[in-house]
C-alpha cells in the first residue's frame, strides 16, 4: 500500500518526542537513523539528535565523558556531566525542535542515566530522578523504544568496533546491570516504553516502530488520514 499522508492543516502542531534506548551494541543508533529516514520519506518533518551530544557544548562534554584517558572520573562527576550535556541539548535543540517539527528523535535520553549511572554505577535513584527532571526541563518522551539484546549479543557486536570508549570498556557485570535497568524501566512505564527485540532485522523493527509512531501522530492530530491524497501535504 502506498502511503499518503494528509497533515491536519497549515497550523503548526507540536511534534512528538521519540527516544531510543539500549545497551551499547544493541543496534539502537542504526534503528534511530532508519526510523528517521522512514518518517522523512512519509513527508513529515523530523530531526535526530544523539546523547550525549547534539550541540557544540554537549559534543565537547561528550568527549570528556567518553575519553579512555579519564579513568579517574568519579561517578558523581559522570552523572553531572551527562545531565549538563542533556540540559544544553534540551534548551538548544529539543524544545525548538518540537516546535518546528512533527517528530523529534533522540538517540538516548534520560533513561540511559537511570540505567547506566543508577543501575550501573549505583548512584541514588532519587538524586538521578530530580537531576534528570531539571536537565530535561521536565520534558518527557512521548514514546521510547528500548532496543533489547542480552549481554552476550551486545558484547559480540561491540567487539567488531575498533576502538571502545570509556563506558564501553566497562566489565560484563556492569552491562548486565544496565540491561536489567532498562528492562525494569520498561516494566515500570509500559505506556511509554516499547521493547524491540534487537536480535531481529533492522527493517522489521523499523516497521514496528513506524506503526507505533503513526498511532501516536494520529492521536495528536498530526496525521488524520493515511490514505488521503499526498497533494494535501
Ligand atoms: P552512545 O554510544 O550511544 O553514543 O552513548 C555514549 C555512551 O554514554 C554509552 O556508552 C552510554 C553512555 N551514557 C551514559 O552512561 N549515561 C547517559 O545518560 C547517556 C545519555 C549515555
Amino acid at each position: 500500500m502506498e502511503l499518503n499522508i494528509t497533515k491536519m492543516n497549515d497550523k503548526k502542531t507540536n511534534g512528538i518526542f521519540v527516544t531510543f534506548e539500549g545497551i551499547d551494541g544493541s543496534g539502537k543508533s542504526t534503528q534511530a537513523s532508519s526510523l528517521l529516514r522512514k518518517v522523512q520519506e512519509s513527508g513529515l518533518n523530523a530531526v535526530l539528535f544523539r546523547e550525549p551530544g547534539g550541540t557544540r557544548i554537549s559534543e565537547q562534554i561528550r568527549q570528556i565523558l567518553l575519553s579512555t584517558k579519564h579513568t579517574e572520573m568519579s561517578s558523581i562527576t559522570e552523572v553531572l556531566l551527562y545531565s549538563a550535556a542533556r540540559a544544553q541539548l534540551t534548551e538548544e535543540m529539543v524544545i525548538p525542535g518540537l516546535r518546528d517539527n512533527d517528530v523529534v528523535i533522540c538517540d538516548r535520553y534520560y533513561d540511559s542515566t537511570t540505567a547506566y549511572q543508577g543501575y550501573g554505577r549505583g548512584i541514588d535513584m532519587e538524586f538521578i530522578s530530580a537531576l534528570t527532571k531539571e536537565a530535561a526541563r521536565k520534558i518527557e518522551p512521548d514514546l521510547t523504544f528500548l532496543v533489547d539484546v542480552d549481554a552476550d549479543l551486545a558484547e559480540k557486536r561491540s567487539s567488531t568496533i575498533g576502538r571502545k570508549d570509556r563506558i564501553e570498556l566497562e566489565n560484563y557485570e556492569f552491562k548486565i546491570r544496565v540491561i536489567q535497568g532498562f528492562r525494569d524501566l520498561a516494566e515500570k512505564f509500559p505506556d511509554r516504553i516499547v521493547i524491540l527485540d534487537g536480535s531481529k532485522e533492522v527493517e522489521q523493527l523499523t516497521e514496528t516502530a513506524w506503526k507505533k509512531i503513526q498511532t501516536l501522530l494520529e492521536k495528536k492530530g498530526i496525521i488524520i488520514n493515511l490514505e488521503a491524497n499526498s497533494e494535501n501535504i
